[in-house]
């Protein structure tokens, strides 16, 4: 905070917002259990379901026993492709509309007797409790044709085809003569990295309960996407779109999981259209791995080429990455490596495999948080041929404009970033040589990794509304995933309006309000933001208008742009001369003031939102948009037994304006949080016969608990950027990128052991 800025909070009556540590305005409702999830409507007459999975990868159902289900006691239903209502079958996926990417599978399920992937429902059993159900999901008897599959991904490699480019991102990029460069360079590395699939574990299991009135269908999911959500079950069952309702008031944890409409949420609304009563399904652990896709996996290759004075000559990086027979969008796996270093020679090019598994889907920076484990290891790598400290060698590279087109950066302050880092950690202690670090019986080691994920906005609608005693309802359908959104929001309305931070409600999480951006690519609270900027401008402008025709007013006079929104009115720049908001709508006899962006239609334009991205896109034709920083990381391995314990991390980020110090610090922690566990432990084991994944469940899946995670400390530069609204670009999904390669880079420092093939687990270093 400046000290202009200090100096203002003191004489204000409402403090500045924007940056403080504010406690979240959910909490006390999330702490007590007040706060109400997709599964805690308590609506009358509640039934409950249950899924059944197939048990082979690729075929047709030949016979399908549901008699004992059905004369189970308490099952109302069982539901299986011989007697289901028929649905729609779901849009194709296109990347250049977004609306057609919701569904996570393009299969019809219930209404095919084919198999698409292990683990697609084949059956639905709906009964009076929940025990019942899942019972008589156990109790159905299926006979299967297997035909041949695809599920080998290593034994996949030849068949991978080129990628194409999206709205998101570059299928394959070159600039120079990257190979021959390679060949030319005094120093080099050239290695694969391989990265497995993993699957999402939000800690609230995929949920919905679903309940119709006549051909009106509400809601209650926990979703990324309200609008994706209520669209695509409008297609599916063939009514209206403003005939369904998705109320999605809280999330417990998505990380891209839930932004796309699984098998879930559709069944549980067919289920409740079967019985015509209320249905809620909680989907169990396994039936998330079985029905949600993951991350993929991916086999990379990075070389680098430079010079013996470190400036690189080249740059090379290819991956293969899976996607689904049914579904799934390829991952900016590549993406980062074309915005990270100076280098005139570059070949990028993304291939996929086409798999007959459940669909890999988005999971917190798609592509990012892999693809620069194989870059950053590699740099890591070329620094230890050179003889170079790691940092060294990154700040040696840095690039003044975009590598590849010559774009500029909105802003990039990375060498900063390495700087605060490298004098908190201590960077200057580190000795080189590995294995140098020894602390009794463990190894030290210390790596670094830069971290890099671009900035994202879409369409927000947005009304906010001030009452005669100045209250401000903010309203908006976005999504509250443990984020801290609506206390973001909230805060910034504070600031804009110069209102008390208590005096401002955020609505959101509801398809009764204005359409709301996804929450996905970090760009939910830019894109909020952005709208709140224009609405609360007019709101003032409105009041302005308001409180000039009296002559009794001291605003009488003054253009906007002459006055201060603060103390809960307006005022003759830092004068006292001015008016509260109440006074100004008590003389002119207003009980409400109330301004909109963008369409009020809840229905929602795809119109607007077309026209929107095509500006956001042209404008990331100019710009590089990003949030980046520097991750540091400490490891002891025990030279006995090789156990890797992290013992230390900072993490130094550029994101532009932090709007909330506490929150913010949360979600880049998480990030980090998240990447531990992709590098030391996190793997989908998925049986390269069958194409089952074989372990789907917490006590065979490792996420990093607390024991695992040591302290973390995270710190930002508050730069704003100058091209996004109020200069934030996002803390979301930065976190876990470079994570992976501070690790590997930190156990290479520790052991002098390189592995570039995740997760490290002990056994690698053995
Ligand atoms: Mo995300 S992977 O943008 O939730």
């Amino acid at each position: 905070m400046t000290q202009t800025q200090a100096q203002k909070m003191t004489e204000r009556v409402t403090p500045i917002m924007i940056g403080r540590p504010v406690d979240r305005v959910d909490g006390p409702a999330k702490t007590t259990g007040a706060a109400p999830f997709s599964t805690d409507y308590p609506l009358v007459n509640m039934a409950y379901a249950a899924l059944t999975y197939a048990t082979i990868t690729r075929g047709h159902i030949l016979a399908i026993d549901t008699s004992a289900a059905a004369a189970r006691p308490g099952v109302l239903a069982v539901i299986t492709h011989l007697n289901a209502p028929a649905m729609k079958p779901p849009p194709r996926q296109n990347m250049m509309n977004l609306a057609s990417l919701a569904p996570g599978t393009s299969v019809n399920y219930l209404n095919t007797d084919e198999v698409h992937f292990n683990g697609q429902p084949v059956a639905l059993v709906v009964a009076e409790s929940i025990e019942a159900a899942a019972e008589g999901a156990a109790l159905i008897d299926v006979r299967y044709q297997a035909s041949p599959a695809t599920v080998d991904f290593a034994a996949e490699q030849p068949n991978a085809v080129p990628q194409k480019n999206t709205m998101a991102q570059a299928g394959s990029a070159k600039k120079g003569d990257a190979e021959a460069a390679l060949a030319a360079a005094p120093v080099s590395v050239d290695a694969t990295y391989t990265t497995p699939q993993h699957q999402h574990n939000a800690i609230e299991p995929h949920a919905t309960t679903a309940q119709w009135d006549g051909d009106q269908l509400t809601v209650y999911d926990g979703v990324q996407n309200i609008d994706w959500t209520r669209k695509h079950l409008a297609q599916r069952f063939d009514v209206p779109v403003g005939g369904v309702r998705v109320i999605s008031r809280f999330v417990g944890g998505a990380f891209g999981g839930k932004t796309m409409v699984w098998a879930g949420t559709v069944l549980t609304a067919l289920a409740a259209w079967v019985v015509q009563r209320p249905v809620r399904m909680t989907l169990t652990r396994e039936g998330v791995y079985r029905t949600v896709g993951g991350r993929t996996p991916t086999i990379q290759r990075v070389a680098l080429g430079a010079g013996c004075d470190g400036h690189l000559t080249s740059l090379i990086h290819a991956s293969i990455a899976q996607v689904g027979r049914v579904g799934g969008g390829p991952e900016q796996v590549t993406s980062v490596s074309q915005d990270m270093y100076a280098v005139p020679n570059m070949a990028i090019q993304q291939s996929n495999v086409t798999m007959d598994a459940v669909p890999n889907t988005v999971m917190r920076a798609p592509g990012e948080a892999i693809g620069t484990f194989a870059l950053e290891s590699a740099v890591d790598e070329l620094a230890v041929a050179l003889g170079m400290d790691p940092i060294e060698l990154r700040m040696l590279n840095e690039p003044l404009a975009g590598p590849l087109q010559g774009k500029a950066f909105a802003h990039r302050h990375l060498r900063e970033a390495y700087a605060v880092g490298a004098e908190d950690f201590g960077w200057r202690h580190r000795t080189p040589q590995p294995g140098s670090m020894r602390d009794g019986r463990h190894l030290v080691g210390q790596g670094v990794a830069s971290a890099w994920h671009p900035s994202w906005q879409f369409q927000a609608n947005v009304t906010v509304s001030m009452s005669a005693s100045g209250e401000v309802l903010v309203r908006c359908g976005f999504h509250e995933m443990g984020m801290g959104g609506a206390t973001a929001q909230a805060q910034i309305t504070s600031d804009l309006l110069g209102v008390p931070f208590d005096a401002v409600t955020v609505s959101y999480g509801d398809s009764e309000l204005p359409l709301g951006p996804g929450a996905g690519g970090s760009g939910q609270t830019a894109s909020v933001a952005a709208s709140l900027l224009t609405a609360c401008g007019k709101l003032k402008e409105r009041l302005l208008s308001l409180a000039k025709d009296s002559k009794a007013s001291p605003l009488r006079g003054h253009p906007l742009s002459d006055l201060e929104a603060r103390d809960g009115g307006l005022f003759v720049g830092d004068s006292t001369a001015g008016e509260s908001y109440p006074a100004i709508m008590r003389r002119a006899g207003r009980q409400t003031v109330q301004e909109a962006v963008g369409s009020e239609s809840r229905v929602g334009s795809l119109l607007l939102q077309a026209r929107f991205m095509t500006k956001f896109l042209n404008d990331k034709r100019h710009w590089i948009k990003a949030a980046c920083g520097a991750q540091f990381c400490e490891v002891r391995v025990d030279a006995d037994t090789a156990e890797i314990r992290i013992s230390r991390w900072l993490g130094v980020f550029d994101v532009g304006t932090v709007i909330n110090a506490k929150t913010a610090a949360s979600q880049l922690r998480g990030g980090i949080v998240m990447g531990i566990g992709m590098a030391l432990s996190e793997q989908t084991l998925v049986d390269p016969h069958t194409g089952r994944i074989a372990n789907p469940s917490l006590s065979e899946y490792y996420i990093p608990v607390h024991a695992d995670v040591p302290r973390i400390d995270v710190r930002y530069l508050n730069h704003p950027d100058p091209t996004m609204p109020l200069g934030l670009v996002g803390v979301g999904e930065v976190g876990i990128t470079g994570t992976g390669a501070a690790v590997a880079n930190a156990i290479y420092h520790a052991t002098g052991k390189r592995v570039r093939d995740l997760p490290i687990t002990l056994d690698k270093l053995l």
